[in-house]
Order: C-alpha cells, then sequence, then structure tokens
C-alpha cells in the first residue's frame, strides 16, 4: 500500500542480498523508521518486541529469520535451533509454526550447499503468496460492502474492526481491510470504527494510521463504544482479523473481539472474520479449551505511552503502584457467534465441513 504516494510493503529483501528490511511498527505512529534484520537473532527480536506483529507477517518475519539462521550456519543443528528459536517467539498466532514448518520442508532434504538459496526462494514465496491472497480476500469481501452501500442509497457504510488486521499485519493489503481498501478505491463511501485496542493500541495506533495515509474515512473509538455504536444502528458490519480459526470455525483474535462478536450477535450485526488459510489449524478444534493465549508484559496494561505536547515520545504509569495487572493478548470467539469467514476461496461458514472442504489439501 501507499505511504505519501510511494509503494511500501512490510517487509522485503534489502539491496544488499543479505539482509531483510522492516517497518519498525513499535514506533508508529509518531515516527516513520524502517529496521534492517541481518541475524536470527535480530528476526527473533523482531517478532517478540512486536516489531512485526499481525498473524501473516509474523509469519513471513519467521521464514525469513529462518533463512538468515542458515546464512550463518546451514548445518541441521542450526536449522533446528532456529526453528525452536522462532517458534518460541510468540504462541497464538499459528502462522509462525505454519510458515517454519514449510521452510522446513523446503529445505530440510537438500544438501547444506543449496539450503541457504532454497530457503530465500521459500521465504520470498511466502511473501508473494501472502500478498496474492489478501488480493483474494479482498475481491470475496468486497461484495458485502456492495450490498449494504445499495441497500443504503449510496448512503455511508461503517465497518467496525478491532486490532490491526491492516497492510501492517500482513505483507501487503490487509485480512479485514482488503475489502475496505478495494471498496475505498472503487468510489464506495465506506468509514470505518477502529477500536483504540487495549493495552497496546493497534487500532489507535496502526490501523488509523493506515487508513488515514491511505484516504479512508475513519474514526478511532474507545474499546467499550462498539456496543453502543450497534445498538443505535451506526455500525452495518464487523470485519476483524484473526490469529487462529479452528477446524470448526472458532476464532482466536486480540482480546476483546470476544466481547465485540457478542455486541453483534445481540444487535443483528454482521461479523465477518478475515483470514488466510495458512490461519487455519485442523489440529484443533476447541477454540476456548485448546488455544495457547499469549500473556505479555504487566507493563503493556499498567503503562502507556504517546507523544506529548512538545513533540516528546514518553511513557506513563496509569495504575497505582503496587496494582497487580493482567495482560491476556488474545481471546477465543466462538463459532456460533461469526457469520462468516472471508477467506481467499471465497465466503464460509464457520462450520468444518465448509472450511474442509474449501481447504482439502490442509485439512487432510
Ligand atoms: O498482537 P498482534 O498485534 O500481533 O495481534 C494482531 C491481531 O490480533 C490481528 O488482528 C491478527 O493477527 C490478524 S492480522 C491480519
Amino acid at each position: 500500500m501507499k505511504i505519501d504516494g510511494k509503494d511500501w510493503r512490510t517487509i522485503w529483501l534489502e539491496r544488499d542480498g543479505q539482509s531483510v528490511g522492516i517497518i519498525d511498527q513499535t514506533q508508529l505512529p509518531h515516527r516513520f523508521v524502517t529496521a534492517r534484520l541481518a541475524t536470527l537473532a535480530d528476526a527473533a527480536h523482531a517478532i517478540k518486541s512486536m516489531q512485526v506483529r499481525g498473524a501473516p507477517l509474523i509469519g513471513a518475519a519467521a521464514a525469513y529469520g529462518l533463512w538468515l539462521a542458515l546464512r550463518e550456519d546451514a548445518s541441521d543443528d542450526s536449522l533446528e535451533r532456529a526453528y525452536a528459536a522462532l517458534l518460541a517467539t510468540r504462541p497464538t498466532a499459528i502462522n509462525l509454526k505454519w510458515a517454519l514448518d514449510e521452510m522446513l520442508a523446503a529445505v530440510r532434504n537438500r544438501p547444506r550447499g543449496e539450503r541457504v538459496a532454497a530457503a530465500l526462494a521459500r521465504a520470498g514465496a511466502i511473501a508473494e503468496e501472502d500478498v496474492a491472497i489478501n488480493k483474494a480476500i479482498g475481491r470475496h469481501g468486497l461484495p458485502l460492502i456492495e450490498a449494504i452501500a445499495a441497500r443504503k442509497n449510496g448512503g455511508r457504510v461503517n465497518v467496525l474492526t478491532h486490532c490491526n488486521a491492516g497492510w501492517l499485519a500482513t505483507v501487503d493489503w490487509g485480512t479485514a481491510t482488503a475489502p475496505i481498501y478495494m471498496a475505498h478505491d472503487k468510489g464506495l463511501p465506506v468509514h470505518v470504527f477502529a477500536d483504540e485496542t487495549r493495552p497496546r493500541n493497534q487500532g489507535a495506533a496502526l490501523t488509523a494510521w493506515e487508513l488515514g495515509h491511505h484516504g479512508v474515512p475513519h474514526t478511532v473509538i474507545a474499546d467499550n463504544t462498539g456496543g453502543h455504536l450497534m445498538q443505535h444502528g451506526l455500525v452495518d458490519l464487523v470485519v476483524v482479523g484473526t490469529d487462529r480459526v479452528t477446524a470448526h470455525g472458532d476464532v482466536c483474535n486480540k482480546i476483546g473481539t470476544y466481547l465485540k462478536a457478542l455486541a453483534a450477535h445481540d444487535n443483528k450485526v454482521p461479523f465477518y472474520v478475515a483470514l488466510p488459510s495458512p490461519t487455519i489449524d485442523f489440529t484443533v478444534s476447541d477454540g476456548v479449551a485448546e488455544i495457547p493465549i499469549e500473556q505479555r508484559a504487566p507493563d503493556e496494561v499498567a503503562c502507556i505511552s504517546g507523544k506529548t505536547r512538545d513533540g516528546r515520545i514518553e511513557s506513563v504509569q496509569l495504575v497505582p503502584d503496587g496494582s497487580p495487572v493482567a495482560n491476556y493478548a488474545f481471546d477465543v470467539t466462538p463459532a456460533r457467534l461469526v457469520t462468516g469467514l472471508i477467506t481467499e476461496r471465497g465466503v464460509l461458514k464457520a462450520e468444518r465441513a465448509a472450511l474442509a472442504a474449501a481447504f482439502p489439501e490442509r485439512s487432510a
């Protein structure tokens, strides 16, 4: 997508052919900074510290991370260590494991001398596939917005989204945002309510930033606002991303998604989830019982950072000294609350049969 007229992706092979470039998302929205990953340690740190985040981008970054590890040492031992180190960076988004397994399959049975080139080719392909998948998600999701626009006779289509499932969370286009960008680019009057998404504020910081740079009308709302807006008919459609979808269509996504799904259900607002197929985990049936929920540092809840009036970035403490805090990063929305899953192969029911029929090669 574009930033000030220039095309960007979130991750790229640097011109030196030996390192990987990323947008450092911990600096957004107040500073646009890129960073260079040259080693396995750089890649693992970038994922863990959330310089790169969002399920599909985590997968692509891990793939390049494995390539960087093999550049240092292409032995079996190094491959195993790099796989384990990258897998341990974040537990919830299944795209991480998917991408690492793809990389392993691409290099494991090759002689050492061929592994580096094979790893780079597969990592590059994973990044390209993500872009193509997200464009397809956009094409399948667009008619949902078009139908509402037609029903409203050209009136504004209000889409509520949670966290950042935009192009910053992927290699390009985003998942939940792909239909939104396509609708906007077609001239449809689409407007986005972006949940701020405490504790790390991916909605306020990242979704608002990328929508703003593309010119999509949007409004940032405090996390607890969605239910009120839905009761007053101000939300036509909810579209969120996801970090893992079970074989039965349960959806794990950023903490707070479940409450939005409940509010949408109560108010008969359609609740859609946009996902690339690598986000489906056919090994898991019951999302609430089985998906590991990341618990992050207490400071993310206890403190908040932002720009002071004189332009400095500062972090301040919100809670009393000594108050314990809990920081659950994700929750699970049961399939029964999901209107549909927008995938690269069409809009599916959140049911095992529909997922298995659309992705037989993954479900087997
Ligand atoms: O903790 P994050 O910022 O990595 O969480 C991201 C989300 O929860 C996104 O909504 C999800 O990964 C879908 S991204 C296309």
